[in-house]
């Protein structure tokens, strides 16, 4: 049962966690962590938040933890206006959303690190930065109380590592998470979409269809890792703006880069185009058997 349908602001640690206790009496908690600037891809966590409870939280905090020290912390789009509205219209009860003292007042000094799962991809690239989102999203967990929290395949190295350290640290709640929403020429919708000049967004669709092929190299048969990256890194260097920072075939389980194509990989890449660092990944399943190089 609800207790009202209107959309709360709640700014502070223990106001949340007593409004969080209150509604766990009522029924179950859906919760979206985000850092604001919110697409339709946030909308879509959103929405799978509310089919699979009866309050919505959404928390929309730029972690500063996560960033690295030469990254966009400061640039990081904010207009909590336009978040606020766009939460409103799709029935969210609560917005939790601290500033940085509440979260990490003076003195704070406590850090959750998930190992191995951390060792390649965005974790080799930004070194601290799973430690940042492990942190903030433990506290999160601890404040909102949620009973399931939604997280995008988009960023699926960290939704692995979200899904261990729930595991690993026994938080009593469910994670969901939900494929990438694209736009309508496959370009994966990234808050940091919005750094993109309009022609380093018409070179960025290079992404999407480097996954594509991949996809079809390894589907035709191709079971060497290098020859793949070779020609994906290929394809995206054919966009002039493009700076690559990773292309990887990885297996699904620990993300560890694979000496053979076979069974279930994710191909994941991260580019810069500009200022703006994308990533992007997708994942295949190879054919059984009988392929170029087996
Ligand atoms: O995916 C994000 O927006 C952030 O990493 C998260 C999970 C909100 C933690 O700051």
């Amino acid at each position: 049962m609800k207790e009202n349908n209107r959309l709360r602001i709640i700014r502070g640690v223990r106001q949340m966690q007593a409004l969080a206790d209150r509604l766990r009496t009522q029924g179950r908690i859906g919760f979206v962590p985000t850092m604001g600037a919110l697409h339709e891809g946030h909308l879509e966590l959103v929405r799978v938040a509310r089919k699979n409870a009866d309050f919505t939280v959404v928390s929309i905090f730029v972690n500063p933890i996560q960033f690295g020290p030469k990254e966009d912390y400061r640039q990081y789009p904010r207009d909590f206006t336009r978040d606020r509205r766009l939460l409103a219209g799709l029935g969210v009860d609560v917005i939790f959303y601290p500033d940085v003292k509440a979260m990490y007042p003076e003195g704070f000094a406590t850090y959750v690190e998930v190992e191995r799962l951390t060792r390649y991809l965005c974790g080799r690239s930004r070194p601290g930065h799973f430690r940042g989102v492990t942190t903030v999203v433990a506290k999160l967990f601890n404040i909102v109380k949620p009973h399931v929290a939604v997280f995008g395949q988009k960023d699926a190295q960290q939704a692995l590592v979200i899904r261990r350290m729930v595991r690993d640290l026994n938080f009593d709640l469910k994670i969901i998470v939900v494929p990438t929403v694209r736009e309508p020429d496959g370009l994966a919708l990234s808050s940091r979409n919005a750094y993109l000049t309009p022609e380093q967004r018409r070179q960025a669709t290079v992404l999407y269809q480097a996954l594509r092929l991949g996809e079809r190299l390894i589907k035709s048969g191709e079971t060497d890792p290098v020859r793949v990256k070779q020609v994906l890194r290929r394809l995206i260097r054919t966009q002039p703006e493009a700076r690559i920072d990773y292309v990887e075939i990885v297996d699904t389980a620990w993300l560890e880069p694979v000496p053979r194509i076979q069974g279930e990989v994710l191909i994941a890449l991260a580019v810069y185009f500009g200022r703006a660092r994308l990533i992007d990944n997708l994942i295949v399943r190879a054919p059984q058997s009988g392929g170029k190089n087996s």
